[in-house]
């Protein structure tokens, strides 16, 4: 059957002109429709054609928060990603080292992953070299020079940044350790008389606490106790020898 015969498609008139048969006048009002509701949609939707625009919410209404976008953490481990870039043309971009080059690993390393900063903010505030144990081997032959920003080293990195390096690298490849913040960096800085073109050894670095500050009993040695002591009142130092034998 030809499709001018059918009349699904085509009917002629009484004149013998062609006109739209009823499926024909159904397609074209259902595109005539489709067109309306895209416009109105890409209208209400489009976000002006804005390449920075992401979000469904029509403008002009607070857009729907989205997962993530809004934690502080995440915009600082973006940084420190682009920051890594320079560590990892010696670390490598996985963090696994580069025994070639006498480069320790990052990625499980128990300096990076220390709950306390204490002693990898000072890694990287004045470097590295020496023999040093990292994941049970023993790393010599390499040096890490100071990251620290200085007037003679004005290519390196702010405490900023090395914050945010080192929050990457303790949230990266597996590894999780408490973010670090600028203000830690500064303080350990501040704090820290070496200077940065002294790079640290490992076993100078082990005797730094992971703790803020030693216990008071492991500072004194057993004559300075007793000097403590005695340098109290009398009536305190019963209160606290009481206390004591509690
Ligand atoms: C020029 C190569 C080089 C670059 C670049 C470099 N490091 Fe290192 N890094 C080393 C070497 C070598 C050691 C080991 C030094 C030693 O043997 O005492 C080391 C040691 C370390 C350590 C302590 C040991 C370990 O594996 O955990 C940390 C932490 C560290 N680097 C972090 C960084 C960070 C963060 C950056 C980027 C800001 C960086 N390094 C850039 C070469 C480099």
């Amino acid at each position: 059957m030809r499709a001018e015969a059918n009349p699904l498609f085509s009917v002629r008139s009484r004149r013998g002109q062609r006109g739209f048969g009823l499926l024909n006048s159904f397609l074209l009002s259902g595109a005539a429709a489709l067109l309306v509701w895209g416009g109105l949609y890409v209208g209400k939707y489009g976000g002006r054609f804005d390449g920075d625009e992401f979000d469904e919410a029509p403008h002009g209404r607070p857009a729907k928060v989205v997962a993530g976008a809004e934690d502080p953490n995440a915009k600082v481990l973006k940084r420190g990603a682009i920051i890594f870039q320079q560590c990892a043309l010696c670390h490598q971009a996985d963090g696994s080292g580069d025994p070639t080059k006498n480069v320790p690993p990052l990625a499980g390393s128990e300096w990076v992953l220390a709950e306390s900063p204490n002693r990898v903010i000072r890694i990287l505030l004045s470097g590295l070299t020496g023999p040093v144990t990292v994941k049970g081997n023993v790393w010599n032959g390499g040096i890490m020079a100071s990251w620290r920003k200085t007037a003679d080293n004005p290519s390196a990195l702010t405490d900023e940044e090395i914050a945010a390096v080192l929050s990457y690298a303790r949230n990266s490849w597996g590894n999780k350790a408490p973010m670090i913040t600028p203000e830690q960096v500064s303080a350990i800085a501040k704090e820290e008389k070496r200077p940065p073109t002294v790079s640290w050894s490992a076993e100078e670095l082990l005797k730094v606490p992971l703790t803020g500050a030693p216990a008071a009993s492991a500072a004194l040695t057993p004559d300075q106790l007793k000097a403590a002591l005695q340098a109290l009142p009398a009536a305190d130092l019963e209160a606290l020898l009481k206390d004591v034998k509690k």
